[in-house]
């Protein structure tokens, strides 16, 4: 395979041979597909691609797409698709903590603009951009549903709303004292064991 899926790069078979998941990450997958009747296991590709992405250091590669078909005995495309739609999904390397910033309508008129600012001049990034210590990287995103708690941020699993300042401080001074990756599978998937 020679494409090149919009945002990422052309794909590498020698890195496409080095990539295994771990055991726990692939009997998660497993239990995420029996979720399904036979021949609807496709229905499972979002979660999968979320653990996809929690072992592949915060992103999608071809690479790694291209595994995630070979598991779930699916062709490619229909992982590049799915993967290149959702904003959830990242197509090229990120930081440990990519605050995703609401900028629809709801948080639009209450500051989204005058948050991704702030995070900006905070971090000295612009959007799209990652932090020289690979730890952040500023994203805007569509509605994310929580749109009561205007503004608001999403990373990993953790909503951040009626964002301020203050609080914007406080949450990356937070994560700088964690300095772990955050994950969408943060969220509890004790019951697909
Ligand atoms: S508009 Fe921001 S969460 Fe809905």
């Amino acid at each position: 395979m020679a494409e090149v899926i919009q945002g990422t790069r052309a794909f590498n078979p020698s890195t496409r041979a080095g990539i295994q998941f771990s055991e726990e990450a692939l009997k998660t997958i497993e239990a995420l597909m029996k979720r399904y009747p036979e021949g609807k296991h496709k229905s499972a590709l979002l979660p999968v691609l979320h653990v996809a992405q929690a072992e592949a250091d915060g992103w999608l590669s071809p690479e790694v797409m291209d595994y995630v078909a070979e598991l779930m005995k699916l062709q490619p495309i229909e992982v590049y698709e799915v993967a290149s739609f959702y904003s959830m999904y990242n197509l090229k390397p990120v930081g440990k903590c990519v605050l995703e910033v609401c900028r629809t309508s709801s948080c639009w008129t209450r500051g989204a603009e005058d948050v991704v600012d702030y995070i900006g001049k905070k971090l000295n990034i612009r959007e799209g951009e990652t932090t020289a210590d690979g730890m952040f990287t500023l994203k805007t995103v569509e509605c994310l549903g929580a749109c009561g708690g205007a503004p608001m941020l999403q990373c990993g699993a953790e909503y951040h709303e009626n964002l301020t300042e203050a609080k914007i401080d406080s949450l990356i001074e937070r994560y700088r004292a964690e300095g772990r990756r955050k994950c969408y599978t943060d969220l509890d998937y004790q019951n697909t064991k």
